[in-house]
């Protein structure tokens, strides 16, 4: 993405989705976005093995899901269309992605084409109700059945001035029992001395990084049920043999974790 962008979207701005893009090795990135990348890239070298890790645990995830008897996949913040996309891990299901940012959205309308069970939504993760009752979502998926909601690597996007917690307890109270959440976020435990930097980093990005530690980011999963191993690093979420061992001992910052709605709460 390095001619002339579509009408709408800014340039000299680093776009965090586009910066994972870079971190993924993908060409739809401007040089704002190398920049800062490669400037998070300075601070914590291995943010690429955890992108991809990241990745890895979405297609573990999604896979468990679809194992479970899910068909519907909520994906919210759902990042520029790599490949290994929630559709693609579980084809026959019906998938909406949402996201607040033009590139992703213009550049998934390209992708996606016509495909009628998959759809891509504008939304703001800070505004869920708008999520829950965008006619494009309604349309898409059965809140009466189980749905999995997906909050992949968005999380340490939303500030605690947006209440995080609020946010996906307004999506549990709307899920059907059977439904799930699968959520990544990077955590701060394991260096602390890099939040710093890397917040510096994306305060001038189109998002704010916010530093977590495990215990709040485990608190986020109140009222779900955690199913094994919990909420772990990436890599040990039900690894699949062989492929997760590449992308062990990047250091203990990035978890993920699914967790059930059991109707009990
Ligand atoms: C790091 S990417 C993650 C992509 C994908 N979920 C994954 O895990 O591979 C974060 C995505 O969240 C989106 N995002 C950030 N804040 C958002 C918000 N408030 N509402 C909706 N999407 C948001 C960004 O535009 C970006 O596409």
């Amino acid at each position: 993405m390095t001619e002339q962008p579509p009408i709408g979207i800014q340039t000299h701005i680093p776009n965090i989705a586009r910066m994972y893009d870079y971190f993924l090795g993908g060409k739809d990135n401007f040089p704002a976005d190398r920049e800062a990348a490669e400037k998070a890239l300075a601070v914590i070298p291995e943010i690429r093995h955890s992108a991809r890790s990241n990745r890895a645990f979405l297609q573990r995830a999604v896979g468990f899901l679809a194992e479970q008897g899910i068909d519907q996949f909520l994906d919210i913040g759902a990042g520029l269309p790599t490949q290994d996309n929630v559709h693609q891990v579980a084809p026959g299901a019906r998938v909406v992605y949402v996201d607040n940012d033009p590139t992703v959205l213009v550049h998934g309308r390209a992708i996606l084409g016509k495909n009628e069970r998959v759809s891509i939504v504008e939304g703001d993760l800070r505004r869920p109700k708008e999520i829950l009752d965008n006619p494009d979502v309604r349309a898409a998926i059965d809140f009466g059945r189980p749905v999995a909601v997906l909050l992949l690597a968005i999380m340490h996007f939303i500030p605690d001035e947006h209440g995080p917690e609020r946010i996906i307890a307004e999506f549990r109270s709307a899920l059907a029992p059977g439904s799930y959440l699968a959520m990544s976020h990077v955590v701060i435990d394991a260096r602390p001395e890099a939040a710093e930097g890397i917040t510096q980093v994306y305060d001038r990005a189109s998002s704010p990084f916010v530093p977590r530690t495990s215990r709040e980011v485990i608190r986020l999963f109140d009222g779900f049920e955690l199913v094994d191993p919990g909420m772990v690093n990436l890599p040990e979420w039900r690894p699949a043999p062989g492929d997760a061992v590449p992308y062990r001992n990047v250091g203990d910052y990035f978890l993920g974790g699914v967790g059930l709605v059991t109707g009990d709460g």
